[in-house]
């Protein structure tokens, strides 16, 4: 658990709109593209449900004065506005297309939303599983788990909705304005005068109300990070009795999330009040003045209903605009976001169909490779490294924890690449193969395997999903796991890891075996795979271990050096360095070497 490093990706880069942001923004057209006809059809249906919403006030104000009949010399050729019955079913007209138009619009938006985001959510994800083993050793699961969440529905939210709302309130101001002057130039100068103040102070309030609003988002994010935490690791929270910290842990990222949050509502409340205040002031305004033109015969009472109708949309659409710009900018964040994840330079693995295996025969050599983590460039964890696996041998890495043993593993498995000097495979630059094939033909069985969510015959073809019964079964006698996983009543269709049953570590290590057996490697990686057993799980899984070994080449780290005696060559490494080389017998007789005394402290305890 990597606590406190690391908080979020966009801690340095807050949405503002600059050109970097823009152009990751216009990358989201490339998704939008295949979709545009779509996209337009519903953009043009907004246009028209948004233009039918201004034609109600209008003819609101001609349903006024056609109760009246006041405006004799006013006529129509298809339909007599007069008449109050033409003209409230001209309403309902208006209504019922405004209804359809409306649903095109929804439907078509998401129709276009969908696609799109299933496309990003797909993309971003398959990128992510291509990214080096160094992007992740950065990065927290949650974290990136909300990038593919939260931040795609960030973007669903804005393109169907928030997009063709603000879209539609512009266009309310903007037509609507042309009509008000239309109407009454006059009435129109008395309520722009009171508009643009409102519009310049709402700016201001929304900018620093979306501020507040990210941090509050972060702040929940970081609270999320704790519960992840916390129940990844439950076992070691009730075995340290250290549920009273984790809770006091939580309340305070909880109660910091709480603060926040109470002071963007303070501003947020104080916003909503004075967009009220303002405009009914300046509808009282409006009103006030377009009374009196009434008065001097310059508005009909009807024109007058109209005028304060569209001041009323006006005002509305004008106060709404900057949440609508307030969502648009967290998309813009959340865009530039996943951009972000998308230039993080990728390992050249291949999602294509499995191409034919590689005939790796299996030799391994190390030349003079030094190496050192990226994230710690200061620090060199192999120094100088050689030694070479012939096809089929059994070679041992032992040494203290720490001397890079797991690192000269990363490296076969090509997680990183040395920093300086060489990995050859089969003769050939580890490099110049393609990375997916190259796996391919490799197994890992780690100290700690974690098994996935499904069935065991599942996690057993985790690497073969091809596999048959009869292989998967086989497999499962090789590593030792038939037997227990028969007497499960459900066998191999037992229902494995967080929601099913538990198994033992021994368990899980033979599984991890069986695993490797059905995949089988050239190459065998066996990282600690004992260390955490007890003796009993040990011999069976160590048995399972010797029949795996069999015909590949093997580089077995091992703490416990009992269980390398007969490899044919074992390292001895300390401090990234190999400080001894040779068999279990010419090791054992250089009592002044670290072998010796290793294996000296291995008796005593
Ligand atoms: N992902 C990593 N980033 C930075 N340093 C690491 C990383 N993994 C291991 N190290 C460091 O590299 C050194 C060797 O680690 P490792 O190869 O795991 O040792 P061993 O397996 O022999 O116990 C240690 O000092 C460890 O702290
Ligand atoms: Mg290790």
């Amino acid at each position: 658990m990597a606590r406190g490093r690391n908080r979020t990706i966009d801690d340095a880069k807050p949405a503002k709109l600059n050109r970097t942001t823009l152009r990751k923004c216009l990358r989201l057209f490339r998704y939008l593209r295949p979709h545009r006809t779509a996209f337009a059809a519903g953009m043009l249906l907004l246009l028209g449900t948004s233009l039918l919403s201004l034609v109600f006030p209008g003819l609101m104000g001609k349903l006024v004065d056609a109760t009246k009949g006041t405006l004799p010399h006013d006529t129509n050729a298809l339909l007599d506005l007069h008449n109050i019955d033409s003209v409230a079913l001209l309403l309902l007209g208006v209504f019922a297309l405004q209804a359809v138009l409306g649903f095109g619009r929804i439907y078509l938006f998401s129709h276009v939303t969908e696609h799109m985001l299933a496309r990003l959510r797909q993309d971003t994800y398959e990128h992510l599983l291509k990214l080096p083993m160094t992007f992740f050793a950065q990065r927290r699961v949650g974290e990136l788990n909300s990038r593919i969440s939260a931040d795609v529905a960030l973007l669903q939210d804005t393109f169907t909705t928030t997009l063709a709302e603000l879209v539609r309130q512009l266009v309310i101001v903007t037509v609507g304005l042309v009509l008000l002057t239309m109407l009454s130039p006059q009435l129109t100068l008395t309520m722009l005068a009171s508009i643009p103040v409102v519009a310049i102070v709402a700016v201001i309030f929304g900018r620093y109300i979306r501020k507040l609003s990210k941090e509050v988002q972060d702040r929940i994010a970081d609270t999320n990070v704790v519960v992840e935490e916390t129940l990844q690791g439950i076992q070691s929270v009730k075995a340290f009795a250290n549920e009273a910290w984790e809770a006091a842990r939580y309340g305070k990222s909880v109660r910091a999330a709480r603060g926040l949050a109470l002071k963007g509502a303070r501003w947020r409340g104080a916003f909503v009040s004075f967009i009220i205040l303002c405009m009914f002031g300046a509808i009282v305004l409006v009103i006030w003045r377009g009374v009196h033109l009434k008065e001097e015969g310059v508005l009909t009472t009807g024109q007058l209903v109209t005028f304060i109708m569209y001041s009323v949309f006006i005002g509305a659409s004008i106060g709404s605009i900057p949440e609508y710009v307030t969502g648009l900018l967290k998309a813009v964040g959340a865009t530039e976001r996943l951009f972000d994840l998308h230039d993080e330079a990728a390992e050249p693995i291949d999602l294509g169909p499995k191409a034919t295996p590689l005939a790796l025969r299996g030799r391994i050599a190390f030349q003079h490779v030094s190496f050192h983590y990226a994230t710690r460039p200061d620090m060199s964890v192999l120094r100088d490294v050689s030694f070479s696996a012939e096809p089929g041998q059994r070679i041992a890495l032992v040494g203290p924890s720490g001397a890079g043993k797991s690192t000269i593993a990363a490296l076969v498995l090509r997680f990183h690449d040395p920093v300086s000097g060489a990995l050859f495979i089969d003769g050939r630059d580890a490099r110049d193969y393609p990375l997916t094939a190259l796996r391919d033909r490799m197994a890992i069985v780690p100290q700690e395997v974690l098994l996935f969510g499904g069935t065991i015959r599942e996690n057993i073809a985790y690497g073969e999903p091809e596999a048959s019964q009869e292989e998967i079964e086989a497999a499962a006698r090789k590593a030792n796991a038939h037997s227990f996983i028969a007497s499960f009543p459900e066998g191999y269709a037992t229902v494995v890891g967080e929601r099913g049953v538990q198994l033992s570590g021994g368990q899980r290590q033979r599984i991890a075996i069986a695993r490797a057996v059905l995949k089988d490697p050239a190459i065998l990686i066996l990282d600690e795979a004992t260390s955490a057993l007890d003796s009993e799980s040990e011999r069976l899984v160590q048995e399972a271990l010797d029949e795996l070994m069999k015909g590949r080449t093997s580089l077995v780290i091992a703490h416990r050096l009992s269980t390398v005696r007969d490899a044919d060559k074992i390292l001895v490494l300390d401090k990234g360095t190999v400080v001894e080389s040779g068999t279990h017998d010419e090791l054992i007789a250089d009592v002044n070497g670290l072998y010796h005394s290793l294996s000296r402290l291995q008796l005593e305890t």
